[in-house]
């Protein structure tokens, strides 16, 4: 109205959202711990709005590095600030198991510590690199998972716990190793990948054990959604185990896909029996999907559409497209950034691109796509500061692709407005990747040619050096006269630099 505002909802969560739209139309300061100089100046809007898709999600792995309850709370801020609404919290891996488990004490005592880790960089291959002698540990008291999960209610947004079977079990094995088929001894693993040795589907007190973990997890998470993992589950121990083959002649099981398909659908049943739905992986597809389970399609499209033509909700997360431990661009650049993973890299523009909902797919199956979720691997990421950086601002595209209709998604629209989110990473002092200018590798120019550097947001200035000149700012287009390399960043309003861009100009003969 003219004289305040309104917010209205048929959801307390519409109402929450409503707010971060307020939020949005004030000036950026409002971010900011100390929010002051300037005036609260509205524009006279009146906005409608829904999200697209129910599932509005973002991953985190807390295994591969730790990351502490402050650093998660933010995290969920960050969250709430993009109106995501499910917060997937991969609690258990080779590399650590994170989540307090009462009635077994040696999954924390010992399967939340490591003693060293390997180097990962730019070059090394995980087949042969060196460790470092840095010890990591860490996990979540039950209390203080009480209190991350209390925290993200507050901000709307859904716990989903991730605990992973059969596969990624090490920490586990190395805690209990009578539930691997050999027997061990097993150490929590050291460095990335997949191993062998998995929990195995012929010991029933396997599933005693994990049917135990289920139980303190229900009563830990309201999450109507329990994820079981399912992915990266190599079958050679099962082939060799009296156990496993035994159970499989009893349950008329073909083979190795099917024992899995059968050791999911075992903790469904259960899952099931306490009111909750489990979601697995792609692989879980593998020997038959589970009756009830929602897939999340992660190698690739395809698992999710075939999941889909079987009437099962899936939730997509190709890793070509909203894979966030990935770098930012392409393998061949990949020195110019933080070191993360290379098989895959996104950027804000193709995650933009990705449609969560096939269009080839027929009209009846549509409703089965819930939504999409970014996935944030730990194996490159050890401090808060990178995550933020391999979270936004693509994130900002994510909460895009999850929120607005198809026929209304616009790329430069998008960008446009991204100027202003910038900002706002400012004020909210978050190491976002600030975006370089975008320069090609090689520029061949005439002698009097000017040079012109494209900054891809006004949010920040661009800065350049040739030979052995100084820094300059840029303010136009300029000539030079020899071949040189031309180096050029941006900075942002706080005087931090974004990757640098190095682009080789050659002066035409
Ligand atoms: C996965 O990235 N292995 C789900
Ligand atoms: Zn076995």
């Amino acid at each position: 109205g003219d004289n305040g505002v309104l917010i209205r909802a048929n959801t307390p969560a519409g109402l929450f959202y409503g707010v971060q739209t307020l939020l949005q139309l004030l000036p950026p300061q409002i971010y900011s711990q100390k929010p002051a100089g300037f005036e609260m100046i509205l524009p006279q809007v009146e906005i409608t709005d829904r999200p697209r898709y129910a599932y509005r999600g973002m991953h985190l792995d807390p295994c591969r590095h730790f990351f502490t309850v402050e650093t998660t709370k933010n995290y969920i801020d960050y969250l709430a600030y993009h109106k995501l609404n499910k917060f997937h919290w991969h609690l258990t891996e080779d590399q650590g198991w994170r989540i307090e488990i009462k009635k077994y004490p040696k999954l924390t005592s010992v399967g939340s510590k490591r003693k060293r880790t390997m180097i990962l960089d730019h070059n090394t291959s995980w087949k042969d690199g060196k460790y470092d002698t840095i010890p990591v540990e860490g996990f979540y008291t039950q209390e203080q998972i009480r209190e991350i999960v209390q925290y993200a209610k507050e901000r709307f947004i859904e716990v989903i716990p991730e605990i992973e079977m059969p596969g990624h079990s090490t920490a586990a094995l190395a805690s209990y190793p009578q539930l691997s088929c050999t027997g061990g001894p097993f150490e929590v693993l050291d460095r990335p990948g997949v191993t062998p040795d998995v929990y195995c589907a012929g010991n029933d007190s396997v599933f005693t054990f994990l049917k135990d973990v289920i139980d303190e997890v229900v009563e830990l998470f309201p999450s109507k959604y329990i994820h079981i993992g399912g992915d990266e589950c190599p079958k050679e121990r099962w082939k060799n185990c009296e156990k496993c083959q035994r159970r499989m002649k009893e349950e008329g099981l073909e083979n190795e896909h099917e024992l899995q398909s059968w050791f999911i659908t075992e903790m469904e049943k259960y899952i099931n029996s306490k009111g909750r739905t489990i979601i697995g992986w792609s692989e879980i597809m593998e020997g038959g999907i589970a009756p009830n389970a929602i897939l999340q399609s992660w190698l690739g499209v395809e698992a999710g559409v075939e999941a889909a033509r079987q009437k099962h909700r899936v939730i997509m997360s190709p890793y070509q497209y909203l894979y966030f431990d990935g770098i930012y661009v392409d393998k061949a650049h990949r020195k110019m950034e933080p070191f993360g993973q290379t098989y895959c890299w996104t950027n804000s523009r193709k995650v933009y691109s990705f449609e969560p909902t096939p269009d080839t797919i027929p009209a009846e199956y549509q409703p089965y796509f819930i939504g999409a979720e970014a996935t944030m691997w730990s194996e490159y990421i050890k401090t808060p500061e990178h995550l933020e950086y391999m979270l936004m601002p693509r994130v900002s595209a994510l909460a895009e692709i999850c929120w607005t209709e198809r026929e209304l998604k616009d790329y430069d629209d998008f960008a446009d407005r991204m100027n202003k989110q910038y900002f706002r990473y400012d004020n909210l002092g978050v190491n976002y990747r600030i975006p370089p200018p975008v320069m090609p590798d090689t520029l061949i120019v005439g002698a009097e040619e000017m040079i012109t550097i494209d900054n891809p947001t006004v949010a920040t200035t661009v800065m350049y050096r040739t030979g052995n000149a100084r820094d300059a700012v840029y303010t136009g287009p300029f000539s030079l006269h020899s071949d040189t390399v031309l180096y050029s960043w941006a900075i942002n309003s706080g005087g931090r630099k974004s990757s640098i861009v190095k682009t080789v100009v050659r002066l035409k003969k």
